[in-house]
């Protein structure tokens, strides 16, 4: 038995490729990099929906079709109970979407990801939601619709890099649960659930927020290493480090400070977070020399979520509704492999006591 299945191939892809020796990713043959520094949502969408859809339009044309469907699901929004934490409402809103295996079901679930995380982040602070504005880009006007205003080309551009960098990882615990569901054929819908779902958990795609509570905890350089060996020695582990596949530096972390360097005033919050990441690593590696412990996407992750004004616990939906094309994509690629998952077990338990 392989538990945690890390030496399991589950499923031959054209979607992406996590090279954990080499620390490169690789989505449908671009280098995670260049995708950051050049592609928006609306590309992202298109580069991964390829081949997996009987019909694609074109990026413009997709991009209208994706500004359309934020402007339908608005409608959904008054029926969401109050008093929801962000991924919950996130996770309710996307259960009333139609639930089939069609492009409109991936779109419509891509463009209500910004719909209902910015409404729900809104509503959170006691404020109303603002209406879509379909001939925006999709990350402008998530922005928007959290702000009221329409963002700077720096701010679209910074959120339009982090939501290609995260939109596909290979088999993660998300995308694989997000197969399992689609493998029966339940729809896309219930894939993406099933998917948020997975990411919600702190070792997965729950650690965003966490990495900037230890941020604020430390407060100060002359604090962390102290800070961090308080941490290991009651066993914690510290968000933003460590990743199953990676044995190196997660090639999106330096993607993802890119990203942030471009926005203005973040160079002291940048300069603060690489002193805790150094510290981090030499305590990390002291503690386990054997075991590589590198930097993963979520540490800067933080810092990019923060730097354009979202509140951390709307880190983690924000991360689905990057993900949320990778999941979809994935999701059309199992059903087009035709097999239902169903792996075996084996029983330790007891035996019927023969009459
Ligand atoms: C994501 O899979 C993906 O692709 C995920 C992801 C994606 O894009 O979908 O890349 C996104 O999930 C990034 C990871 C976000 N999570 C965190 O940053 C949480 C902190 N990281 C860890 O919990 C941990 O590193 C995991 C869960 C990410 C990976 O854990 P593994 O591969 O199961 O490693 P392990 O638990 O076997 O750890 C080996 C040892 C353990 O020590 P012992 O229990 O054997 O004594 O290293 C320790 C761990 O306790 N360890 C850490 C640590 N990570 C591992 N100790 C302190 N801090 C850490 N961050």
């Amino acid at each position: 038995m392989d538990t945690g299945l890390e030496n399991v191939v589950a499923a031959e892809t054209v979607l992406s490729d996590v090279d954990g020796q080499n620390g490169r990713l690789v989505i449908r043959g671009w280098p995670v990099e260049m995708l950051a520094a050049s592609m928006a949502f609306e590309d992202g969408a298109h580069l991964l929906w390829q081949g997996m859809f009987d019909t694609l339009p074109d990026v413009r044309a997709l991009g209208a079709r994706i500004g359309a469907a934020r402007a339908d699901v608005f409608a959904h929004v008054a029926e969401i109970p109050d008093g929801l934490d962000v991924i919950s409402f996130l996770r309710v809103g996307w259960a009333m979407l139609p639930d089939d295996e069609s492009l409109d079901a991936a779109i419509r679930l891509s463009a209500a990801g910004a719909v209902f995380t910015a409404a729900a982040i809104r509503r959170a602070r006691g404020e109303a939601p603002i209406a879509p504005d379909p001939d925006l880009s999709h990350a402008a006007d998530f922005l928007r619709m959290l702000t009221g205003r329409v963002p700077d080309q720096a701010e679209a551009r910074a959120l339009d890099a982090y939501l290609v960098t995260v939109c596909d990882h290979g088999l993660n615990a998300s995308t694989f649960a997000a197969r399992v569901v689609a493998s029966t054929r339940a729809g896309l819908v219930s894939a993406a659930v099933a998917g948020l779902s997975a990411l919600k958990g702190p070792l997965h795609g729950g650690a965003p927020g966490p990495v900037l509570d230890m941020i604020d905890d430390i407060g100060a350089p002359e604090n962390a290493e102290a800070w961090i060996d308080g941490a290991l020695g009651r066993g914690e582990r510290l968000m933003g480090f460590g990743h199953r596949v990676y044995r190196v530096r997660d090639p999106r972390a330096d993607a993802l400070k890119a990203a942030v360097a471009r926005l203005p005033g973040t160079s002291g919050r940048i300069r603060f977070a690489e002193h805790i990441e150094r510290a981090v690593l030499g305590r990390l590696a002291k503690k386990y020399p054997q075991r590589k412990l590198e930097t993963n996407v979520e540490f800067y992750t933080a810092l990019l979520l923060e730097a354009l004004g979202l509140a951390r616990d709307a880190f983690t939906p924000v991360f689905a509704c990057g993900r949320v094309l990778g999941w979809t994509a994935h999701a059309r690629e199992q059903i087009g492999e035709g097999r239902l998952v169903r792996p075996r077990s084996v029983y330790r338990g007891p035996v019927p006591v023969p009459a």
